[in-house]
């Protein structure tokens, strides 16, 4: 029996895409789209100058709004960031930390994902933990590794009940680099394999906390293979790049969560 607290949790990057306007033109025609089922989360993270609008027009909807990134500090001379109590001001109640392309563009490295979800848990926000690894990395047969690394990296050396707290606050998103933006969707039983490590990989350091840990999977998923990524046992949720942009087919995607 699957836990209760593994609600399915479907999310939106919309990345950098979208202006104000157009933010609000897709919020608006997803909340009046998509049909949220009673036990599904959904979440939408838009540009960062448009949370402000996005969080009006979603008010009284059953979508929620999400940073893509945040800093660690609460504010200060950090030009360019954000702070996690400027993403609640707004309206946001998650925030992505370690998305690959943070890791990779703009070298984010395990130990800042440690402390944004740190400060993120401070202020009462869900940190969404990406992990995944590239393509040389699934071929070279290191990629559970790389997994048990980047998970190791978020929890920065917590133990015991302090580990076992921040495990209850994250959500983890597992999306292989080499499936985001190409359109090479994950199997859906590599998808499992890597969901069923990371869970036994957190069950074994910290016990049953790990059976209600929501991992999601990313990487191009699109309305036609939602429904069966979602069927395998511990996937638990979808976290959606460009097919989140069409609002009538991230629709469908939440559809097939139920
Ligand atoms: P795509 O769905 O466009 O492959 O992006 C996945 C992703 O990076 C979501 O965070």
């Amino acid at each position: 029996m699957t836990s209760p607290l593994r609600r399915p949790l479907i999310a939106g990057n919309w990345k950098m895409h979208r202006t104000v306007d157009g933010s609000v033109e897709l919020a608006r025609a997803l909340a009046d789209t998509a049909r949220v089922g009673p036990r599904t989360d959904v979440v939408v993270a838009p540009v960062f100058t448009a949370l402000h609008a996005v969080a009006k027009a979603l008010t009284g909807t059953a979508i929620g709004l999400a940073g893509q990134h945040c800093h660690w500090e609460d504010q200060g001379a950090f030009t360019g960031e954000i702070a996690p109590p400027m993403l609640k001001d707004v309206g946001c109640a998650w925030c992505l930390v370690g998305h690959s392309e943070r890791r990779q563009l703009f070298q984010e490295t395990d130990a800042m994902v440690h402390r944004k979800t740190v400060a993120l848990r401070r202020h009462g926000l869900r940190p969404i933990v990406c992990v995944g690894e590239t393509l040389a990395e699934r071929e070279s047969g290191v990629t559970f590794e790389v997994l048990r690394r980047q998970w190791e990296g978020a929890l920065g050396g917590l133990t015991g009940d302090d580990a076992r707290a921040f495990v209850g606050d994250v959500v983890l998103a597992y999306e292989p680099v080499w499936a985001i933006g190409t359109g090479r969707t994950a199997k859906a039983s590599d998808a499992q394999s890597a969901h069923a490590y990371l869970r036994d990989r957190i069950r074994n350091d910290l016990g049953e906390v790990a059976d209600g840990v929501r991992i999601l999977y990313g990487g191009s998923v699109k309305a036609d293979n939602a429904a069966e990524l979602l069927a395998q046992p511990d996937v638990d949720g979808l976290l959606v790049g460009g097919a989140s942009l069409d609002a009538a087919g991230f629709a469908r995607i939440i559809q097939a969560a139920g």
